[in-house]
């Protein structure tokens, strides 16, 4: 891959300069939903797929970036000292919002580069592409020029480039678990405090699957930051007669207590998932940690069930691939993953007969949708590193 990609770098940018390659994968949410800006926890892992950046540094501070997703684009060119937001710059702005972070936080690069993209996670599926090409792009910048930013800052320059640049207010659970994955492994992340432990995923005789609805998600922006907002709200509330900074630090027992100061039944109910939401994710790490994977598999559909009619992010779509799921007897577990309104579902699923289940799945949702699923066997990857004496 990484030959390929060197090739493919000389051919676009006519030259015969040595490239370095990294590596940044997407990433999927086992449990935790919604959960990562109201102060919970997350069960996040990162993907084998992900944004490959080959890059070289120019003599000039020009900066020419090049798509193979996203070909007819052609060359998007800027500079060093042109960083701004600009809508023409398309996919472009999300290196660019990093670049723009990193100098502001007062790490200039001096010369520009050349950066060939090539991603292989699937398009619009909610599996943190965006994501992915800032903690590639923040890694490459960092290792051009020697700052050695630790990862976690790196991470968290990544978000502000998502929120303050982009314009999308998500909390911290992608660009932690693509920088920070580790394979084989999911990262139980306390985003309050960022402490985080990592977890085995020892699936005896279970897969872990995703399914595509193949629905874009259209609006996902707009309502997603609609929720935060609608959190923020009851937490105002909540305030006045607990003293919290974050939904999360509520048990459900302590939420019933006094969820009655919260003014708007609709915030009500978002309050309520998040609270309820952070209390799964704690138990279901501790069953896995104990091989109790059917208990799992049900807090995984509790989740769902939480998203769908307290959270209101799932739409139907995903409620489709989710209970065409359900009534598969050898799925242990089936949720939507990430932000919801569209994008993939995961699933936990036995091995045996894998290939019929999966048929009868995708027969179930096209009838209900009329659209085709796509599966994808999920191996849990190493987050965010340069390609050196790897050949995949
Ligand atoms: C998106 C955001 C994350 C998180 C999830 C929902 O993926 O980027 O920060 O809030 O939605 O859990």
């Amino acid at each position: 891959m990484v030959e390929k990609l060197r090739k493919s770098f000389q051919e676009v940018f006519e030259t015969n300069k040595q490239p370095r390659t990294f590596l940044s994968p997407g990433r999927v949410n086992l449990i935790g939903e919604h959960t990562d800006y109201n102060g919970g926890y997350v069960f996040p892992c990162a993907l084998s797929v992900g944004t490959y950046i080959t890059i070289a540094p120019r003599e000039d501070r020009n900066i020419r970036f090049y798509s193979d997703n996203f070909p007819d684009l052609g060359m998007i060119e800027t500079s060093l000292d042109e960083l701004d937001y600009n809508e023409k710059h398309d996919w472009a702005n999300y290196p660019k919002g990093v670049l723009y972070m990193f100098k502001d936080q007062g790490h200039q690069g001096t010369k520009g580069f050349d950066a060939y993209f090539h991603g292989n996670i699937p398009n619009g599926a909610g599996l943190s592409s965006s994501a992915s090409i800032e903690l590639a792009m923040a890694i490459a910048w960092d290792a051009l020029n020697g700052f050695e930013m630790e990862r976690i800052p790196m991470v968290q320059l990544c978000q502000r480039a998502e929120n303050d640049y982009i314009g999308v207010n998500c909390g911290i659970m992608d660009q932690f678990a693509i920088g920070m994955g580790k394979k084989d492994h999911a990262i139980l992340l306390d985003c309050d405090t960022l402490d985080y432990s990592y977890a085995p995923v020892k699936l005896e005789g279970v897969k872990l699957v995703l399914a595509n609805t193949n629905k874009r998600r259209g609006l996902a922006d707009s309502k997603y930051n609609e929720r935060r907002t609608e959190c923020e709200s009851a937490l105002s509330d909540l305030q006045k007669v607990v003293s919290i900074k974050h939904l999360c630090e509520l048990t459900p027992d302590q939420f019933r207590e006094n969820q009655h100061v919260i003014t708007g039944e609709t915030e009500k109910r978002r309050a309520k998932h998040a609270v309820e939401e952070n209390d799964r994710t704690i138990l279901a790490h501790k069953k896995l940690q104990a091989g109790d994977v059917q208990v799992f598999g049900e807090l995984m559909n509790e989740s769902h069930r939480s998203l769908r009619d307290d959270y209101e992010v799932t739409g139907e779509e995903l409620d489709a691939l989710v209970e065409a799921a359900w009534e598969e007897p050898t799925v242990l577990g089936a949720r939507m993953t990430g932000a919801g309104f569209g994008g993939c579902t995961v699933n936990l699923i036995k091995e045996a007969d894998l290939d019929n289940t999966l048929k009868r799945i995708a027969k179930s949702y096209k009838q209900r949708t009329g659209i085709d699923t796509e599966f994808y066997v999920v191996d849990i990857g190493e987050g965010t590193r340069e390609m050196i004496n790897e050949t995949k």
